[in-house]
Order: structure tokens, then sequence, then C-alpha cells
């Protein structure tokens, strides 16, 4: 598959062989009205999520746009969302949590060289807590970089794409639940991998609407870039309100997450192991023998912490390795399970309902207050080095951390000064070894 060579990552995420807005119009366009099965939303509370998707079924007349509709997929950004155009109650509730002092006041970083990592203003380090950068692997407290013990938690990048099929058939017959964290413009050029992946119980997460370094946007677009994916699986799927984003390239810093957690009430899930398999179909990308040499390596070794591994529905490739190593997993007693549902101790992907297709949607805190006793309780033990085997010096080596999950699954910010510990890794230049092409995380 063709990964937008050089392009803003703004278009073609998908592959070529997606099918156009316009190639749609073939689609009947009729409206079907999604009503809530229980008889409100959210209880009144604080946090700003509520207002921004409240649905009350009492009052909620409207029809919504059949999912893949042009209608449906018309009222959202077509490319990078242009935030002078951001509605305005997000606006309103972004600057109330600035003035607040909810969201850190540090400058964005920027991309000097395509495909390099992001770097920020001298006096502004990116391994320290002030800035704390998911792609120097500096752990925010509250962000999730390992799975409990014996555990391996679940996860696909990038999709829906045409590769999407194939992993939900193999998921399916595999009786096995995982998490998808979907970009916006690909959910829009691939409504029936959408579709399937919330019909069959998968918990779909947020992966931006256009894949772009998070910590290079104006607070106002990273805004955009997680509202309207946001809103647009809101609004296809009966109401539900992901819990959970992961940042593509691991791009975050404090004032991202703070974005994402203050106003839109979501935490970020990144991982402790890298396939690289979005290269697999690059030239001078990762080997399938290379990521079955690391998959051994991490699949024998130590199940504590247990693992989260970066992978992605990206191609054919990166969905057979993930299949080649399925039966590697089981055969080592690993228990496997949708990340997002390990973030969340066990309970729902959602903020706002018991899961995607069955249970209601239902009133629900947005405060996670059991994540945070599941999580301190399972991921309190250390990560150790571990030797990877990959070729690029990219972002596998999570170092010696430990999760301070406790103190963070709270709205408030007090999570910034209760600061216990901040690791850091060897800082990762994912494009050094590739000269050409759209690197995905
Ligand atoms: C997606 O599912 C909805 C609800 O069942 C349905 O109305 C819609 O036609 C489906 N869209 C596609 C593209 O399959
Ligand atoms: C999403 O649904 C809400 C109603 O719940 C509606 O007001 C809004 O316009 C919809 N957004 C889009 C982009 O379709
Ligand atoms: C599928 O997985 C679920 C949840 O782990 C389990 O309850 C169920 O028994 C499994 N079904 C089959 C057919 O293995
Ligand atoms: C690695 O490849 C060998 C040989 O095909 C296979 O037996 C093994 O299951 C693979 N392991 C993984 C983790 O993919
Ligand atoms: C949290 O856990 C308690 C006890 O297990 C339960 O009663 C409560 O409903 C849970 N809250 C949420 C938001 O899931
Ligand atoms: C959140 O933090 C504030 C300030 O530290 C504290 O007063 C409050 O009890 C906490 N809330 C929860 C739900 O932990
Ligand atoms: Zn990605």
């Amino acid at each position: 598959m063709l990964l937008s060579f050089l392009l803003p990552i703004a278009f073609s995420l998908s592959a070529s062989a997606a099918p156009s807005l316009t190639s749609r119009s073939t689609v009947h366009q009729h409206r079907i009205i999604q009503r809530l099965p229980s008889n409100e939303w959210f209880h009144p509370r604080d946090h700003p999520v509520h207002r921004l998707f409240r649905r009350d079924a009492d009052t909620d007349s409207i029809s919504y746009p059949e999912v893949g509709s042009p209608t449906w997929a018309a009222a959202y950004p077509s490319s990078t969302p242009d935030s002078s155009q951001l509605p305005a109650a997000w606006s309103a509730a972004l600057n109330a949590a600035v003035q607040a002092g909810k969201i850190p006041n540090i400058p964005q970083s920027s991309s000097l060289t395509p495909n390099t990592n992001p770097v920020y203003p001298d006096g502004y380090d990116p391994t320290g807590p002030d800035v704390c950068s998911g792609t120097y692997k500096c752990q925010i407290p509250g962000n999730i970089w390992d799975a409990p013990d014996g555990f391996i938690g679940t996860g696909f990048d990038d999709g829906p794409t045409p590769a999407s099929p194939a992993l939900l058939d193999f998921l399916e017959a595999n009786n096995e639940t995982v998490t998808h964290f979907m970009i916006g413009v690909n959910i829009i050029d691939q409504p029936d991998a959408f579709n399937r992946s919330v019909e069959l119980g998968h918990d779909i997460a947020v992966h931006t609407w256009t894949h772009p370094y998070m910590t290079t946007l104006s607070n106002e677009d990273v805004l955009a870039q997680l509202g309207w994916t946001l809103q647009l699986i809101h609004n296809s799927t009966g109401g539900r309100l992901p819990k959970f984003w992961r940042p593509p390239y691991g791009d975050t810093d404090v004032r991202v997450n703070a974005i994402a957690k203050e106003v839109l009430g979501m935490e970020t899930i990144l991982w402790n192991q890298d396939t690289e398999d979005w290269s697999l179909t690059n030239t001078g990308g990762t080997t399938a023998q290379a990521i079955n040499s690391s998959m051994t390596t991490w699949l024998t070794g130590s199940k504590t912490p247990g693992l989260i591994i970066l992978e992605h529905e990206l191609s054919d490739q990166s969905v057979q390795a993930f299949e080649a190593a399925y039966p590697v997993m089981k055969s080592n007693g690993w228990n496997l399970q949708s990340v997002a549902q390990l973030a969340a101790g066990g309970q729902s992907a959602y903020q706002n309902a018991i899961s995607i297709n069955t249970g209601s949607v239902t009133p629900a805190d947005i405060i996670f207050g059991n994540v945070s006793a599941t999580l301190s309780a399972t991921a309190s033990s250390t990560l150790s080095s571990s030797s990877s085997t990959s070729r690029t010096p990219s972002s596998e080596n999570a170092t010696p951390s430990k999760n301070v999950a406790s103190s963070a699954d709270n709205s408030s910010n007090s999570a910034f000064s209760t600061w216990s510990k901040i690791s850091v890794g060897r800082s990762a230049f994912y494009g050094a070894l590739i000269s050409a092409g759209v690197i995905f995380l």
C-alpha cells in the first residue's frame, strides 16, 4: 500500500483502492434515526465533554445520516480541519480550560526536517516534566504504556483501511476483541470496515483526523484533530464516546495530553514494544522476518509488565505479521485483551456506554476513578529495558518506568504537581533509516 509519499498526511491515508467520496454517490441515501436506548445521556457534571457531546433521548428527534452516505461524509472536514471553523462550544470549552490553568502553556514543537522528531525551543526539555514528550519516551502520569503482567493489550492503528477486512475476519475466527485506533478521514473513506468493526464489538478509539505530529499544532488544531474524530465516532455509533486516544508517532506532551483530557475526557494509550510493521511495504523498511524475530523475543520473554505492541491494520503484510505471531502469543500463555479495556481496568472503552454494541448507552462517570484503582494495582511494576532486534532506533526501548496512574486519573491538573518519576529512553529518530515516505506509528 502506498503511504502518501512526501505528501501532507492529510490526503490519501488509505490506499488508492479506497472509494473516493464521489464514488459513493451510488450509496442509497436515506436517513436513519439512531434513538438512544436509555432515557438520558450524562448526568449534569463539571466536565465539558458532557456538554459538548450531550444528547438526550427525549428531545433528540434528529435524523442521523446513514454511515457511508454522502450527507454523512459532507458534514466533516475532507482533510486537515480548519481550526478557524471550530464549533463555538468547542472553542469556548478550550478557552475555559486555558483560563482555568488546566492546559500547560508550553510552546508548540516544530518539525524542522520531515520524518525526524519535532523539537522544542531552547529552554524546553522534552524529557522533563514541563514538556514530557511521548516522542522522547517521557511518560506523563496516567498515560498507559504497559499492560498488566501476563497480558497483551491488543490494538491496531491507522484503520479502517482496505486491509481491515482480513484482520476482522481473522479476529472473528479467533474470537478476539481488540481496540482500533482509527483515523477520521479513513473512517470517511472506509465506512464498511468501520461498520463491521463496530458490529463485531471491537473497541473504537481515536487516532486523530489526519495523523499529524500533534505537538506541532496549536491548541485549536489539537482540539480540531481530536474533536472531529470523536464527533464522527459519536454520531456514527448511536452516541458512543471513546475514552481513549493514541497519538500518531507517540507524539504527545503535557499540553496536548491536557487538551485531550480536560476538554474531551480522553486518556492516552501508548505502547512498550514496536513492530515497525507500518514500514513492511516501504523500501528499506522492516521485514516479516525481523518482526518474527522481535515478536519471538517479546513473546518468550518476561511477562512483567505485560505487552502493548504497536501494530497497524495498514497493509496485508502488517495484518499477516499479527496473524503469524498470534499462535505464539497463545502458546506462550499470554492473555489477550483489547488494550482499551485493559486501560479501563476491565470496564468500558467508552465514556458513556458499556460497550459498542451491547447494553445501553448510559450515564457514566467521565472521571476515571476505577481506571485509576485498577491500573495502579496492575501497572506499578517496572519495565525492564528490553533488547530489541528491530532495525531502526525507534520507539521500542521503553525504559524502566513507573506508571503513576492514580494521581493522574482526576480531571484536575494535579497530576502535574504530583510527579513522582520521569523516565526517558533513547531519543527516537523515526525517520533516520527511512529516507522517504510518511512514517506511521
Ligand atoms: C453502517 O451501519 C448502519 C447501521 O446499521 C447502516 O445504516 C449503514 O447503511 C451502514 N453503512 C455501511 C456503509 O455499511
Ligand atoms: C452530530 O450529531 C449532533 C446531534 O447529536 C448534530 O447536532 C451534529 O450536527 C452532528 N455532527 C455532524 C458533523 O454531523
Ligand atoms: C469468546 O470470548 C469470550 C470472551 O473472552 C468468551 O466469553 C466466549 O466463551 C468465547 N467464545 C468462544 C466460542 O470461544
Ligand atoms: C516465526 O516463523 C516461524 C517459521 O515460519 C514460525 O514457526 C513461528 O511461529 C513464527 N513466530 C512468530 C512470532 O511469528
Ligand atoms: C466503579 O467501581 C464501583 C465499584 O466497583 C462501581 O460501583 C462503579 O459503578 C464504578 N464506576 C464506574 C464509573 O464505572
Ligand atoms: C481530584 O484532585 C483533587 C485535587 O487534588 C481532589 O481534591 C479530588 O478529590 C480528586 N478527585 C478524585 C475523583 O480523585
Ligand atoms: Zn498511526
